[in-house]
């Protein structure tokens, strides 16, 4: 069977033909452990003769077809299915780096990876930088002797910067780091960062590749080896999927093409019309030419994503009304699922930063994030104007 179209792979890759009593889909392995038929079976399995589950917490059948099927979809040898985005953030940074060590996090990142790494990996003996915004100089110049790990969201989160892999893994292979890309906003539809050379990939599954605001999960693709070690730290920090949250992250990534594709195009359009409305004053999409990076976003992402940010032209109150103004984007954190979402990011992800540091983060009060999700572009933006008409009343 030909597997070289995207959605081909994603609806069958990792899957046996002949599943278990002819069951079309993949069954749901609901198991802690897994039984030995006796003594000679265990010391074989012991002796790494035979390859086979043996505790939950080493693997589950489920969550194994949907490890294969995202190494398939990102062009990985092999990928490791956590719990969440955090715990393979968290496991797949621990396994790279050593006291002494130091990792680079270049633009924007997620703030519960910053508070990882200023909160924790700092009590470790890991230094960890931030440069605030790439630049192909600035990363020059924030790499170290001692630079183990190079940590890129792209595009990042909530300005959608899409800073340019190729230069951070030249950068990175002058001193032997290695590129991780927090691939969550592009996923494997619009970017895949091995294809550049980057090192591995990660994922809040929770996101687009679940795609229906229902489950928590995370990944790590990349080269078995590196993956091997990730999964064997893995199992003595515990962050291992639900088997049945496996399943249900299986079933979201085989219409990942279809969801993400529709995303894209409605985010565009949605985008556009942000872009010629009196009542907005900045638009961040990297797909609109005034995006600072579109140059860069045309080069490497398939799409544009489904997540646009904007700033109203009026105060965090009038921004408030128009959040409460709406009708379909529901006010809630996150991103990537079925169902539009919205949040004023100043409070609400950056809530716990003081206004100075917002101000140093570049979200002011009227910074709009919006995750278009799969309704009807012409409904979406019908209700973006009603509600921007109701929050400058006269207007
Ligand atoms: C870019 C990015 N990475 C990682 C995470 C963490 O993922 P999770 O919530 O699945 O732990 C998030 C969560 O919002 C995110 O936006």
């Amino acid at each position: 069977m030909s597997l070289s179209g995207f959605s081909t792979r994603a609806v069958h890759a990792g899957e046996k033909r002949d599943k278990p009593e002819h069951s079309l889909t993949v069954p749901i392995f609901q198991t802690a452990t897994y039984c030995f038929s006796g003594m000679p079976e265990r010391l074989a399995y012991n002796a790494g003769e035979v390859d086979r589950f043996a505790y939950g917490r080493y693997g589950n059948p489920t969550q194994a077809v949907v490890e294969a099927k995202l190494a398939a979809l990102e062009g990985g040898e092999a990928a490791v299915l956590f719990s969440s985005g955090m715990a393979a953030i968290s496991t797949c940074l621990l396994s790279l780096i050593s006291q002494g060590d130091h990792v680079l996090f270049v633009d924007e990142c997620y703030w519960q990876t910053r508070l990882f790494a200023t909160q924790l990996l700092s009590r470790m003996g890991v230094e960890a930088s931030f440069l605030s915004r790439w630049s192909p100089e600035g990363v020059e110049a924030a790499v170290r002797e001692n630079t183990r790990v190079i940590f890129a969201e792209v595009p990042t989160n909530p300005h959608l910067n899409v800073p340019d892999l190729g230069q951070l893994v030249e950068v990175a292979q002058g001193c032997g780091a290695k590129v991780v890309v927090d691939s969550t906003m592009a996923t494997p539809i619009n970017l895949r960062p091995l294809e550049f050379g980057a090192g591995l990939v990660v994922h809040s599954a929770t996101k687009y590749l679940g795609g229906h605001n229902d489950l928590l999960a995370g990944a790590v693709v990349g080269d078995a080896q590196t993956v091997a070690r990730v999964r064997e730290v893995q199992a003595y920090l515990g962050g291992v999927p639900d088997p049945h949250g496996a399943y249900l992250l299986l079933r979201g990534l085989k219409t990942l093409a279809l969801r993400v594709g529709r995303q894209n195009a409605t985010a565009l359009e949605v985008a556009r019309f942000l872009e010629g409305h009196p009542r907005v004053r900045r638009v961040y999409y990297p797909g609109l030419p005034s995006h600072p990076h579109h140059h860069l976003a045309r080069g490497q992402l398939a799409g544009f994503g489904g997540v646009v940010s904007f700033e109203l032209a009026g105060t965090g109150e009038q921004t408030s009304r128009f959040i409460d103004a709406l009708n379909i984007p529901r006010l809630a954190s996150s991103f990537g699922g079925v169902e539009s979402l919205v949040e004023q990011s100043a409070y609400t992800s950056f809530y716990k930063f003081s206004p100075q540091e917002r101000k140093e983060l570049g979200i002011p009060d009227c910074l709009v994030r919006l995750s278009v999700g799969i309704e009807d572009p012409e409904d979406l933006i019908a209700d973006i104007k009603q509600a921007l008409d109701r929050a400058f009343p006269g207007f």
